[in-house]
């Protein structure tokens, strides 16, 4: 029998570089085609009962690109949540960021501050973006965070448990995804949900991410639900 549909996926949206290559159009381009593919798929993944989706947006690496490159992510970043504050009601998705956004411009941090705020009244599918987040990255922080709390009293070293830490990390309200998707043909997590995908299931789609549709994901989807997962256990006893 097939499992039912994931709760949570999480995709690795890859590819937009190699998109735009093709077409010989500037980069910037194929992050804009990037987006729209992303706004296209959500309107679709609205109408089934996955609760959760997370997107890599930009990586803690993704800096190491040259200025305009990163320039253009954070205009067109900005351009994008205008648009998903306009659309809120409409779209009833509720928005939240993982990663560490305190290094971005003010304004962004307000204008996704003003996204959350508004969206936390809607009722729909709930959209985790990954906004220079790295999975080390948030390791650390929650170490600290709970370094912090040892150090005060707060909790007690004996008490540090899988599940104690993880109520540290950025996704600490939401259960671990069931599926990650990554587009491009690349065959690695690229620092995404280091702590999280520990008993994921991976589907790699050759797409690059412009290209990549709902009929793409239930491809995904379905792979998954033929998988058997036994989370090192056995399933004939
Ligand atoms: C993914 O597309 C988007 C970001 C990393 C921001 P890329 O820009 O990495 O696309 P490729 O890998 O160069 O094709
Ligand atoms: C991963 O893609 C990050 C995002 C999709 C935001 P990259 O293109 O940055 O990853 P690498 O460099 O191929 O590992
Ligand atoms: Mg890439």
């Amino acid at each position: 029998m097939d499992r039912a549909i994931p709760k949570h996926i999480a995709i690795i949206m890859d590819g937009n570089g190699r998109w735009a290559k093709k077409r010989l159009l500037p980069k910037k381009m194929g992050h804009k085609a990037g987006a729209d593919a992303l706004k296209k798929l959500l309107k679709k993944v609205e109408k089934t009962d996955i609760e959760h989706i997370t997107v890599y947006a930009f990586s803690t690496e993704n800096w190491k690109r040259d200025k305009q490159e990163v320039d253009d992510l954070m205009k067109l970043l900005k351009d994008y949540i205008g648009q998903y504050i306009k659309e809120s009601e409409e779209n009833n998705l509720i928005i939240d960021t993982i990663g560490d956004i305190s290094v971005l411009s003010k304004d962004l941090q307000e204008d996704l501050a003003h996204l959350k705020e508004l969206s936390s009244k809607n009722t729909g599918l709930k959209l985790h973006i990954a906004l220079n987040y790295g999975g080390r990255d948030e390791i650390i922080r929650a170490i600290k965070k709970v370094a912090i709390d040892v150090k005060e009293n707060n909790i007690e070293i004996d008490n540090i448990t899988e599940d104690l830490f993880s109520s540290y990390l950025d996704t600490k309200e939401y259960q671990d995804p069931e599926l990650i998707v990554r587009t491009s043909g690349e065959l690695r997590t690229s620092n995404f949900l280091v702590w999280q995908s520990a008993y994921s299931e991976f589907y790699f789609s050759d797409k690059l991410w412009p290209d990549f549709t709902f009929e793409d994901l239930e491809k995904a989807i379905n792979a998954y639900q033929k998988r058997e997962r036994r989370f090192g256990g056995r399933l004939d006893g």
